[in-house]
């Protein structure tokens, strides 16, 4: 009776940390930023969240909208205010990274 108690109990230990490391790595506000965007936190803050008052908050931001207002700096496209700091930023990005920083920073509560 009791190694049968020990041995469901075990089972559902395991259960629930396959469960809980499942759920933090497909969560990407548990998810550190992807390396090729660690400079990114120096003006956003840790989680897009800054503490420069004229950087824009993008934590929590819709990821396809930051998607677009990354390419259309890396294009030229968007130059006004600021623009010139992110074109200089985003140049050497490709579009797949563009879209895991957007996923990323999007993730952010
Ligand atoms: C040197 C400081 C600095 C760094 C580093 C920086 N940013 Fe920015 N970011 C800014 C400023 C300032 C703006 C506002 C630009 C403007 O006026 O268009 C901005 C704007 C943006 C926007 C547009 C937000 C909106 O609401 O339209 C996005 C998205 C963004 N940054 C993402 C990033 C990402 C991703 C990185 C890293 C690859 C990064 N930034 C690195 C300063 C910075």
């Amino acid at each position: 009776m009791m190694k049968q108690f020990n041995l469901s109990l075990a089972t559902g230990m395991l259960a629930a940390v396959l469960v809980s490391s499942a759920a933090v790595a497909d969560d990407p506000q548990n998810t550190p930023i992807p390396a090729f965007g660690s400079q990114c936190l120096s003006c956003h803050g840790e989680d897009g969240r800054p503490e420069l008052a004229d950087v824009p908050i993008i934590a929590g931001q819709q990821p396809i909208y930051l998607a677009n207002a990354l390419r259309h700096y890396k294009s030229g496209e968007r130059t006004n205010g600021q623009a010139l700091v992110m074109q200089e930023m985003v140049k050497n990005l490709s579009d797949e990274q563009i879209v895991a920083l957007a996923q990323w920073f999007g993730a952010q509560q």
